[in-house]
């Protein structure tokens, strides 16, 4: 059941990023719409598994955390199908103005729409918004350290529920794994036209290097529970 949902969510993302034969691209508010609609039915789906299974506390924190791993799946969904669409229809350096100009009014539309505070960061970071604060960058040195052990990095998350300025919080991040299609834009061998594109948007670049099975950074969901 959840499986199918997905691949409906899945599929709603492609068509809505153009990721068919149209090359036409959907605004944020668009594709984040009918993200959040296909996977409200997995988080409901979710939470209703966990209260059959558990007591009152951790019905609270096993619900939030498939939430948040569903707002997560649908940030990265979304921006994936994003970038498909963008270099299907222009190359790497259209997918770079596109990743410029469309990670943060993606992150905030659904921000908004899920009440969370949705990011990415990287120890390596491009965008010098993207710094990760302290318990980010412990979670993604982990992260790292497994991952030189052998972990499957698209497999890693981290969860916790922090009392933060006397409300309960949900922080929760999602690994992000360095896949053939990121060498493009952040691997060792970059072509020409995109380093110059970097450099003239990006002068304090520090996400270029990396190789295949490699953390590339994490999605961030962090959401007030009460
Ligand atoms: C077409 C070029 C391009 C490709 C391909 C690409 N990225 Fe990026 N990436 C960017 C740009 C540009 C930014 C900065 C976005 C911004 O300003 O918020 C970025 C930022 C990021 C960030 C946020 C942290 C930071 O460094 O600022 C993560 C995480 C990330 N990319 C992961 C990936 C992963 C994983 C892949 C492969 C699935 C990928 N990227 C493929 C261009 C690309």
């Amino acid at each position: 059941m959840k499986k199918i949902i997905l691949v409906s969510v899945l599929s709603a993302l492609m068509v809505a990023c153009g990721d068919t034969d149209s090359t036409k691209t959907g605004s944020a508010k668009d594709i984040v719409g009918q993200a959040v609609e296909a996977t409200k039915e997995v988080v409901k789906e979710s939470t209703e598994k966990v209260a059959q299974a558990g007591t009152t506390g951790s019905i609270d924190k096993k619900a939030a955390v498939a939430e948040a791993k569903m707002i997560a799946k649908a940030f990265g969904g979304a921006l994936k199908s994003e970038l498909k669409a963008a270099l299907k229809s222009g190359g790497p350096v259209n997918g770079l103005s596109v990743c410029n100009k469309q990670a943060a009014p993606i992150a905030k539309q659904l921000a908004k729409e899920k009440n969370a505070l949705i990011s990415r960061v990287s120890l390596k970071n491009r965008n010098p918004l993207n710094v990760p604060n302290d318990w980010q960058k412990a979670v993604l040195e982990d992260f790292d350290m497994r991952a030189a052990k052998g972990e499957d990095v698209a497999k890693m998350g981290f969860a916790e529920v922090v009392e933060h300025e006397g409300k309960k919080q949900i922080r929760f991040m999602k690994a992000l794994p360095v896949v053939d299609v990121c060498l493009k834009c952040h691997g060792a061998n970059i072509a020409e036209d995109v380093t110059a594109k970097l450099a003239e948007l990006y002068p304090e670049d520090k996400a270029v290097g990396y190789q295949k099975g490699q953390v590339r950074g994490a999605v961030v969901v962090i959401k007030d529970l009460n």
